[in-house]
C-alpha cells in the first residue's frame, strides 16, 4: 500500500501546480480530502494493510492529508492576496482628474419677472389672488361692463369652451371674483397665464399678466399715479421716466395707459420704440362704478383703482429679447442666460 501512496502523493503534487483558480483548488481539496475522497478512501482500506505496517502506513497517510491540505489552504492565501491587489489596480481612483460638473437648472425669465413685481407689491401690502383659466363669460366680460354686443370684445380674440365659458382673455377677472368674496379694503395682485388667438413675433395664444386692485374709501388718481410710478421706479429703476395717457377701458372710468421713457434708447427713438421714445408697459383706470354694482358696492362709497401688465413685454424689455416666442420653445441656450 506505500508505493499507492507514494503515487497518489506524486499525483496531488501534479494537479496543485497546475491549478489556478480557487474553484480548482476548492475541488482539488474534495477530490482528495472529501469524504469520498481519493486520500481518505486509501485509509478507509487500512484494513488491507499488514498489521505491522499500519502505524507506519496510517502515519504517512496523515502526513500527506495534512501536507495537501496546508498547500492548499496556502494557495487560497496567496489568491486571496493577488485578487485584492488586482482590484485594487483597477478600480484606482485618480484623485487628481477635474470633476464633472453639476448643471444647475435656473428660474425661467418669466418667473423671474413675475417674482420681481410681486415683490415690490408685497412691499406695499398687496396680497397674491388667483382665478381659474377656464372662466365664464360673465366674470371674463360681462361683470367687466363688456356686454356681449361690446366692440372691445373684438380686441380680445376669444377662444370659446362653450356658450358659457372661455379661457380667460385678461386676468381682470380676478378682480371680480375677489370683490365678491370681500368686503373692501382690498388691495391684491393676480399673476396668471391667459389666452389669446394670436401668434407672430409679439403675441403668442397664452401669455401672462399680473392685475391689480386696490379698493377702500376715498381712492383718488392719485394714489393710483403714486402706486404705479413707485412700481415702475422700482422695476426700471429710480431715474425711469412715467406718463400717464388717457385711454379707454370698459371696466374702468378714467382710464390710462401708461408708458415709461424707452429703456432701449433712452428716448432718442428707435426700433423698439418705434421712434416714440415712450414704452407702453401698463393699462389701468379708477375701477368704473358699473364694475362696483356688479359685486353689490355702494360707489358712493367706496373707489379703486384697477391695473393690468403683460409679463413678456416686461422681460422683453428688461432683458433685451426681440422675440416672444423664445419664451416657450424650452430651448436651454437661452434659457440658461438667465
Ligand atoms: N385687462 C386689460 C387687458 O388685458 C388690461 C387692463 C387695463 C387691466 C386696465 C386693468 C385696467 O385692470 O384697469 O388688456
Amino acid at each position: 500500500m506505500i508505493p499507492e501512496l507514494e503515487s497518489l502523493r506524486e499525483q496531488v503534487d501534479e494537479e496543485l501546480k497546475t491549478a489556478r483558480t480557487e474553484a480548482e483548488f476548492q475541488a482539488l481539496r474534495i477530490r482528495y480530502l472529501g469524504r469520498k475522497g481519493l486520500l481518505t478512501g486509501l485509509l478507509r482500506n487500512i484494513a488491507n494493510v499488514q498489521p505491522d505496517q499500519r502505524p507506519l502506513f496510517g502515519k504517512r497517510c496523515n502526513e500527506l492529508k495534512e501536507f495537501v491540505s496546508a498547500k492548499i489552504d496556502q494557495h487560497l492565501a496567496e489568491l486571496a492576496v493577488s485578487e485584492k491587489e488586482k482590484s485594487l489596480r483597477t478600480e484606482r481612483i485618480d484623485v487628481t482628474l477635474p470633476g464633472r460638473a453639476v448643471r444647475y437648472g435656473s428660474l425661467h425669465p418669466i418667473t423671474k419677472v413675475r417674482d420681481e413685481i410681486c415683490g415690490i407689491f408685497a412691499g406695499l401690502g398687496f396680497s397674491i389672488e388667483e382665478g381659474p383659466e377656464i372662466e365664464l363669460d360673465y366674470y371674463n366680460f360681462e361683470a367687466l361692463n363688456i356686454p356681449a354686443d361690446h366692440p372691445a370684445r373684438d380686441m380680445h380674440d376669444t377662444f370659446y369652451v362653450d356658450e358659457k365659458r372661455v379661457l380667460r382673455t385678461h386676468t381682470s377677472p380676478v378682480e371680480i371674483r375677489t370683490m365678491q368674496k370681500n368686503s373692501p379694503p382690498i388691495r391684491i395682485i393676480s399673476p396668471g397665464k391667459v389666452y389669446r388667438r394670436d401668434s407672430d413675433i409679439s403675441h403668442t395664444p397664452m401669455f401672462h399678466q399680473i392685475e391689480g386692485l386696490l379698493v377702500d374709501k376715498g381712492i383718488t388718481l392719485a394714489n393710483l399715479k403714486g402706486v404705479l410710478t413707485h412700481f415702475l421706479k422700482k422695476m426700471f429703476g429710480e431715474e425711469t421716466a412715467v406718463r400717464f395717457r388717457p385711454s379707454y377701458f370698459p371696466f374702468t372710468e378714467p382710464s390710462a395707459e401708461v408708458d415709461i421713457r424707452c429703456v432701449i434708447c433712452g428716448g432718442k427713438g428707435c426700433r423698439v420704440c418705434k421712434q416714440s421714445g415712450w414704452l407702453e408697459i401698463l393699462g389701468a383706470g379708477m375701477t368704473h362704478p358699473q364694475v362696483f354694482k356688479n359685486v353689490g358696492y355702494d360707489p358712493e362709497i367706496y373707489s379703486g383703482f384697477a391695473f393690468g401688465l403683460g409679463l413678456e413685454r416686461i422681460a422683453m424689455l428688461k432683458y433685451g429679447i426681440s422675440d416672444i416666442r423664445l419664451f416657450f420653445e424650452g430651448d436651454l441656450r437661452f434659457l440658461e442666460q438667465f
